[in-house]
Parts: structure tokens; C-alpha cells; sequence
């Protein structure tokens, strides 16, 4: 499949990995005249048809590929974001567009302590994902995981998860700077009550992390602001979205045809779905334009060996932390 979604990112990667310069892969591929169509402005041809939104494609990913075991438990997780091991108990994450649950496997293993939310715009997945996790020997699952469904280019997330009082109280109590403002019944203000909100009953009051893992880029680049500066809203001030997608001029955008570009580095998948392959400076401008401060954010650069075609592959991902100000 051209451009397909690979076991590769399995790999053992960390994100300040450097089996090659960046920079010197982009001198090649911008060099070389067989990549000259993955460079051009993309002009967009006009539709025969309207086509069915992206998580349609993504549900029909899902059913095809019903097993659940077409992406592997991401072991690397936990040596690249730490956070999630070292954090305080009953930490809550958020895994947007968890599929059968190979980021969240690592994260439930890694933290007895830990509950984490989970969402998928397929219920097929969100099922598998669920017997997988069950199956799994995970220590003291019970009230740990929550997975639900969320199509996040069309909905917000729901509100039992963050209500529209305590995104406001988020926002309020960054927008004060911290300043002694207090919240009383009628809604006016105290920032030691916004925690006191959680466990009255009104909602979660928000998540102390969001991971972004190979998401983003399977929602088209126009939605993706609309998407972060929602994943900002329910995340608790000073939480931590951890991010880690295709970058730019990875081995799978390169085998892409001319004929599969939907957008400048956004392509189609032969079964409709879709990927968007990131440069520093758009993954900067996404989160840093929602309101997130950069922690860190770098290529990861890896020589891959695919055995059983006997070739090397240069991979390229985007690895990122970023903020939600206190
Ligand atoms: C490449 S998979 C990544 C799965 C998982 N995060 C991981 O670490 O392996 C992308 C996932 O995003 C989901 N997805 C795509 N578009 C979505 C949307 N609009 N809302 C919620 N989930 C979405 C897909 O169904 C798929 O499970």
C-alpha cells in the first residue's frame, strides 16, 4: 500500500535520535527532481463527488483491520515522555484517537497510579481496544481506563470530561495570572475553589496530560487548529500535551504519487485515509497558537531496516512537548 501505515513506528526511537542530519535529507529530497511533485504549491482539482468526511475512512480502517492488531504496544513511550511514570497519583490523561490501544497499554503498565481517558471516532476500535486492555495483565485496571467515542473533527469532547464552567476556570485562572481571584457559586471567581470544582460532580474538571500520538495528522490540516485549541481547553493549567507524529520528508510522504496529494504535505492513503506530514515550524505554530508553550520539539531521524525486503528506510518523526501555561 503507498503511503500505508506501517508497523515501523514500533521501532525503538527516542526523539533525540539522530541516525542522520535532517537537514541533509531535506538537501536531497528538495534536490532531486523524482520528489519534485511533493514540493509543489498544491493546487486543488475540483471534486466529482463529495467525499465522506476522514473518520469514515478511519471507521472503514477499523472494520477492514478488525483483529485490532495492526499497530503494536509502543514501548518507547514511557523512556520519551517520563512525565506520564513520574507523575502524581491519580494523574489523568487523555489518548485522543487511541485505536486498539497501543499508546495506552505502555501508560497503564508503566503507572499503577494513573487513569486514563481514551477516545476514537471508531466504536469497532474502541471495542477492541477494550478486550485488549482486559486481556492484558495490567495490574488494578479497574476505574483506570475509560474509553469513549469521539470524533473530534465534528464534536468537542464531551462535557462530563471538562464542563463549560471549569474550561472557563481554566482559562479565568490563566488569564489572572494567578491573581487572587476567587469563584463562588455565581461563578465569580477563586482559583483555589476552580480544584475544589472536581469531585463536586459537575465533571472531571479536566486531564493533567493529552497525548497526541500519529492523530493530528490523520485530521486535514485546516481542522487541526480547531482540534488543539480544544485538546487546550480541557487540559488542567500547567498540563503537558505529548505529541508525536509523521515529520516532514519521512520515508512513507515520499512514496506518496502525485495523484494521492489532497493538500501541500497532506496525502490520501489508497483506503481513504489520510496523512499529513509535519515540519517544526507548522507543529510550532499549531500549539504554540492555541495558547501552548514549547517544552521541546525536535526531529527524530532513524535508519530503519525492513527485514523482510531486506531495505533500509529513513524515518522521519515529529516529537513534542508543549504546556498549557500556569
Ligand atoms: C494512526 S492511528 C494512532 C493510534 C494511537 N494513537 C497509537 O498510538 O497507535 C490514528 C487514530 O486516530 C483515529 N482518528 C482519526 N481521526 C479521528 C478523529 N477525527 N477523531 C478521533 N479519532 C480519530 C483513528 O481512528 C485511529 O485510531
Amino acid at each position: 500500500m503507498n503511503g500505508g501505515i506501517g508497523l515501523e513506528e514500533e521501532k525503538e526511537a527516542e526523539y533525540y535520535s539522530k541516525d542522520f542530519e535532517w537537514e541533509e535529507l531535506r538537501s536531497h529530497v528538495e534536490n532531486d527532481p523524482s520528489f519534485s511533485h511533493h514540493l509543489l504549491p498544491f493546487q486543488p482539482q475540483p471534486q466529482p463527488q463529495l467525499l465522506q468526511s476522514d473518520s469514515h475512512a478511519w471507521k472503514r480502517f477499523h472494520i477492514r483491520h478488525s483483529s485490532g492488531k495492526f499497530f503494536k504496544e509502543r514501548r518507547y513511550l514511557l523512556k520519551e515522555f517520563p512525565e506520564l511514570v513520574s507523575c502524581k497519583e491519580n494523574s489523568k490523561v487523555l489518548e485522543v484517537g487511541c485505536g486498539n490501544g497501543s499508546t495506552i497499554l505502555p501508560i497503564l503498565r508503566g503507572n499503577e497510579n494513573i487513569i486514563v481517558y481514551a477516545c476514537d471516532c471508531s466504536s469497532e476500535i474502541l471495542e477492541r481496544a477494550k478486550e485488549i486492555v482486559n486481556d492484558s495483565n495490567v495490574v488494578a485496571l479497574r476505574n483506570r481506563f475509560h474509553p469513549f467515542y469521539c470524533d473530534l473533527s465534528v464534536t468537542r469532547f464531551p462535557s462530563w470530561l471538562a464542563c463549560n464552567q471549569c474550561r472557563d476556570l481554566n482559562l479565568q485562572t490563566q488569564q489572572s495570572c494567578l491573581s487572587d481571584v476567587r469563584i463562588n457559586n455565581n461563578n465569580k471567581a477563586n482559583s483555589d475553589d476552580a480544584y475544589s470544582l472536581e469531585g463536586s460532580g459537575c465533571c472531571k474538571g479536566g486531564v493533567d496530560f493529552i497525548t497526541l500520538i500519529f492523530t493530528l495528522s490523520a485530521i486535514p490540516l485546516q481542522e487541526m487548529p480547531v482540534s488543539i485549541k480544544e485538546c487546550f481547553s480541557i487540559l488542567k493549567p500547567g498540563g503537558l500535551l505529548l505529541f508525536r507524529d509523521y515529520g516532514l520528508y519521512d520515508m512513507t510522504m515520499l512514496r506518496f504519487e502525485k495523484s494521492q496529494r489532497v493538500g501541500f504535505r497532506e496525502y490520501n492513503r489508497s483506503d481513504g485515509t489520510r496523512s499529513y506530514f509535519f515540519s517544526l515550524d507548522i507543529v510550532r505554530d499549531l500549539f504554540v497558537g492555541a495558547g501552548f508553550t514549547e517544552v521541546e520539539l525536535d526531529y527524530c531521524c532513524i535508519n530503519s531496516v525492513n527485514r523482510r525486503k531486506g531495505k533500509s528506510m529513513q524515518r522521519v518523526w515529529v516529537h513534542g512537548k508543549f504546556q498549557k501555561p500556569i
